[in-house]
């Protein structure tokens, strides 16, 4: 009997070490809430709503925060678009067809290439090609409701009068990222792929179906970086610039994932080989 209590004293002790140990020695990795997609019925929004719902995606879903910064320098900023686009479309280099900002700021959206704003082009592409990600498609995935409210948002944001109107045809409802209550749990993530996805690496890197071309191509990643170096570009990018790239890879995902994700993650990318 004696034996036995000392087992169970001598395992409270190894527990409590293990419990003081990983509070103090392992990084305690608590994701930040979740956006939970809550169903927004445009047709019946007036316009003060329609424009938070812009400026909403605009931080949210549509990413466009990640690279329209003023720290990153790698996209021109979009809060004066009297300065920044009016300019644009007197240049003589413009071959798009937009005769408004309004217009420009959607064939900037859904065709970025028409147009590339001097030495923000793609690399090696003296200019040619944009980075900027197609919003219809791929890891944005705006409906034409989505980028209107965004348009929306732009022109307030710099002053203007709103030219766009709000439609009232849509069939489906727009899904609204809404930041969750705080302390809420979302489902977690339960694959590396959905990852990807769902945290928008695409608009930056080619990865899975995604196309971005900002960062490296991920889809051989495995062969050139082992699991150790991987995790480490997503929880501390600025420790090791591959060459050749801005440093503009958000530091922010290691607050985003649970643990176990953070590991299917790099697990998912170095199985890429
Ligand atoms: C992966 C990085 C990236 C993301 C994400 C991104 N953009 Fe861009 N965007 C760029 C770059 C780089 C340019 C400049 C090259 C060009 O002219 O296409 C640009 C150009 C633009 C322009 C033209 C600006 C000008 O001065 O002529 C607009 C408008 C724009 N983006 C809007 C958006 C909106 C709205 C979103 C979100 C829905 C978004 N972008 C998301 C990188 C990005
Ligand atoms: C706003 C653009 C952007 C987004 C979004 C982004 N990255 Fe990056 N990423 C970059 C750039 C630029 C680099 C290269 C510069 C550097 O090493 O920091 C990079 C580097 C990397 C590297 C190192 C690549 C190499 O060649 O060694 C990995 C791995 C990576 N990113 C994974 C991811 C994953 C996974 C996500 C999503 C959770 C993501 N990135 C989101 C821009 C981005």
């Amino acid at each position: 009997m004696t034996q036995f209590l000392k087992i169970i004293a001598f395992s409270l002790v190894i527990i409590s070490l293990f419990a003081i140990y990983s509070n103090l020695g392992i990084p305690q990795i608590k994701p930040a809430p979740p956006p939970s997609q809550e169903a927004v019925d445009v047709s019946s929004m007036d316009m003060g709503s329609f424009i938070v719902l812009g400026e909403k995606l605009f931080n949210g879903k549509g990413t466009c925060t990640l690279c329209h910064n003023a720290v990153g320098g790698r996209a021109p900023m979009l809060d004066k678009l009297t300065e920044s686009i009016a300019p644009r479309l007197e240049d003589t280099a413009y071959k798009g067809t937009a005769t408004d900002i309004a217009g420009y700021l959607i064939e900037s959206m859904n065709e970025p290439s028409v147009y590339v704003v001097k030495g923000f082009g793609k690399l090696g592409t003296n200019d040619q090609e944009s980075p900027m990600p197609d919003v219809r498609v791929g890891s944005i995935g705006f409906s034409e409701a989505e980028t209107l409210a965004v348009i929306a948002y732009l022109q307030d944001a710099s002053g203007l009068d709103i030219t766009v109107s709000i439609p009232t045809d849509v069939e489906e409802p727009v899904p609204a990222a809404e930041p969750a209550a705080a302390g809420a749990e979302r489902a977690k993530y339960t694959s590396g792929e959905e990852i990807v996805a769902k945290l928008g690496c695409g608009a930056c890197h080619k990865i899975a179906q995604f196309e971005g071309a900002l960062g490296p191509d991920l889809t051989h990643i495995g062969s050139t970086r082992d699991i150790n170096n991987l995790r480490q570009s997503i929880l501390n990018p600025m420790a090791d610039i591959t060459e050749g790239f801005a440093p503009m890879m958000p530091p922010i995902y290691g607050e985003q994932l649970y643990a176990s994700e953070l590991e299917m993650l790099v697990e998912y990318m170095a199985s890429l080989k």
